[in-house]
């Protein structure tokens, strides 16, 4: 095989891009709860500068547990986690913030100050930064996810969809290199999950590292461009998004449905489409010209 240099942490041949250094390794991981429930059972994982992964399976394979512990939120029983080259054991947890940001499942168990301004200004100021540098950031990613106007508000008296947005921002302000969103688009409508996921793409665009945990696969197909299964604490499946949804059996164990318009061009024509615009195209291909219609 002739390579080229190593860049941007790839290499390159003629036929593939193969990533390398992860930043984030996770080896053989196993995690149980105090009470003896066992929700990790030696997962391995790697996560490359700028992915955008879904992480999926049905409620209690595991999901928020693995991303917990790489939040550094619950310490690894057995096995080990590497975060930029270096075991999250030895992190502290100012260095750690400011490398991973975890936005929680439910809002409710991550937002407690008295207001939006203050909240977003919770993590800059453990970070000991100086007052003028965290009033540019909270306005910054206020400005960012159109929240401005709810800077004084009480993040209680706000709807879940929108403190699921503060939620959001509050991990923003402190800059983290991977943002790790769990259910993004649990109790919220069609439209507010979409900015949400928008945002995040925007955020990868930029450079970010993105993982959001989800039971909805119409999210994965549109936004992830890796997908991981999760089933009883075990990693079933780690593949590019479109071939997730041609793996029915894999998904069918974790109860993870592909969406419709996927399952549509499946299994008419053996093509994953992973949106409207581009079941339409593959649509338009097949059919239309041997159809005798102009
Ligand atoms: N605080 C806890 N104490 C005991 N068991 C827990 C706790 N949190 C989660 N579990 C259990 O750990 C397993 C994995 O849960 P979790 O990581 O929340 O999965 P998911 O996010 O995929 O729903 C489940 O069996 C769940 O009941
Ligand atoms: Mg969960």
């Amino acid at each position: 095989m002739v390579t080229s240099p190593v860049k941007n942490n790839m290499i390159e041949d003629s036929n593939n891009i193969y990533k390398i250094n992860p930043i984030i390794n996770i080896k053989n991981l196993h995690f149980w709860y105090p009470d003896g429930t066992y929700a990790l059972r030696g997962i391995n994982l790697q996560v490359f500068d700028g992915d955008f992964i879904a992480i999926v399976g049905k409620n209690g394979s595991g999901k928020t547990t693995l991303a917990k512990i790489i939040a550094g939120l619950l310490k690894p029983k057995k096995g080990s986690v590497i975060l930029f080259g270096k075991n999250l054991l030895h992190i502290s947890r100012k260095e750690h913030i400011k490398l991973v940001g975890y936005s929680f499942q439910n809002p409710d168990h991550q937002l407690f100050c008295e207001s939006v301004r203050e909240e977003l200004s919770f993590g800059p100021k453990n970070l000991h930064l100086n007052k003028k540098e965290i009033e540019m950031r909270v306005k910054e990613v206020a400005k960012m996810l159109d929240l401005e106007e709810y800077l004084d508000e009480h993040p209680f008296f706000l709807s879940k969809g929108l403190r699921l947005r503060v939620a959001v921002e509050s991990i923003l302000t402190m800059r983290p290199k991977v943002i790790i969103v769990d259910e993004p688009t649990t109790g919220q409508d069609w439209m507010q999950s979409v900015e949400l996921m928008n945002l995040l793409k925007q955020l990868n665009s930029e450079g970010k590292t993105i993982i959001f945990l989800t039971h909805h696969m119409r999210y994965v197909a549109e936004f992830a461009d890796r997908c991981i299964v999760m089933l009883d604490g075990r990693k079933i499946m780690d593949v590019p998004t479109r071939d997730a949804f041609s793996r029915f059996d894999c998904l069918e164990l974790s109860y993870a449905k592909p969406p419709p318009v996927s399952l549509l061009t499946y299994k008419l024509f053996g093509v994953v489409a992973l949106n409207m615009d581009e079941a339409v195209e593959i649509i338009k291909k097949q059919v239309i010209p041997n159809t005798s219609y102009r």
